[in-house]
């Protein structure tokens, strides 16, 4: 109708946010700066949080996992949007468990970064070293402190998680713990687990609670708090099992 104004309805998009899972990882090195140099291996697996991105300029939490996630500028889709110089209201629902050992912040920036259409993997290790894989996704070889990427062919595996509840580990205090030992290497694949053991002793309960249920030798995700192994136990008390997703 003349001289009426259409209301603006803004775009919606959705993102989804996949956790990731490293598989492996060696620390083999040192820089200056004070962050470890790494080999590892990482996957996307189909636990996901959801991203809503609408005009304005606001971030609400909700979801399983939203408790204690700040809304504030500590939280990484803050950052994020900060970094590629946009605003938006968005709307994030958690499912991956925040301290976990699974990328859960990362994947949020990454979600961010893709939205932007930004692929700038400089960028996004200056949101945090997790953030190079979970802009790429799939399955990849992992070195520098996290921003070297090599691509590996996609392989479909699956995983029980168990994540303790109440529980999150700060992967700083085991980088720092780890620097404290004189730098152990563990006997599984993750070289950050005895560091985290020192961190948080009670990780040792619910590595031999999975380990039981399983009859497997339970891996630590990342710096933790989930631990790991490979294949379903669907009855495993508060275990998920997730499947690698393609890129
Ligand atoms: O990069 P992100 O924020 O996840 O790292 C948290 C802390 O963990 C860093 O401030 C650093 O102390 C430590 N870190 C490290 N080497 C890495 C990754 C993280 O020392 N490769």
């Amino acid at each position: 109708m003349p001289g009426v104004s259409e209301p603006q309805v803004s775009a919606s998009v959705t993102l989804r946010a996949p956790a990731k899972l490293t598989l492996s990882l060696r620390v083999t090195g040192k820089r200056s700066d004070g962050y470890h140099l790494l080999d590892a291996e990482m996957v996307t697996v189909d636990l996901v949080d959801e991203l809503t991105f609408v005009d304005g300029d606001d971030l609400r939490v909700d979801g399983p996992a939203a408790e204690d996630v700040p809304d504030d500028g500590r939280n990484l889709v803050r950052r994020a949007l900060q970094a590629v110089a946009r605003r938006a209201e968005v709307h994030l629902h958690k499912r991956i468990p925040a301290g976990a050992g699974l990328g859960g912040g990362s994947a949020d920036a990454a979600a961010v970064l893709r939205w932007s259409g930004c692929d700038d993997l400089a960028l996004a290790a200056s949101l945090g070293s997790d953030v190079p894989f979970c802009l790429v996704g799939g399955r990849a070889r992992v070195r520098g402190i996290g921003e070297a990427l090599e691509p590996l062919p996609f392989e479909e595996r699956r995983f029980t998680l168990l994540t303790p509840p109440r529980l999150s580990v700060s992967t700083l205090a085991v980088y720092a713990a780890r620097d404290d030992l004189d730098g152990p290497s563990a006997d599984g694949p993750n070289d950050l687990e005895p560091a985290a053991l020192v961190v948080a002793p009670e990780l040792a309960r619910w590595r031999d609670k999975l380990g039981d249920a399983t009859g497997r030798t339970p891996a630590l995700a990342g710096s933790g708090s989930t631990w790991f192994v490979e294949g379903t136990f669907p009855e495993v008390e508060r275990g998920v099992v997730v499947r690698t997703m393609r890129p």
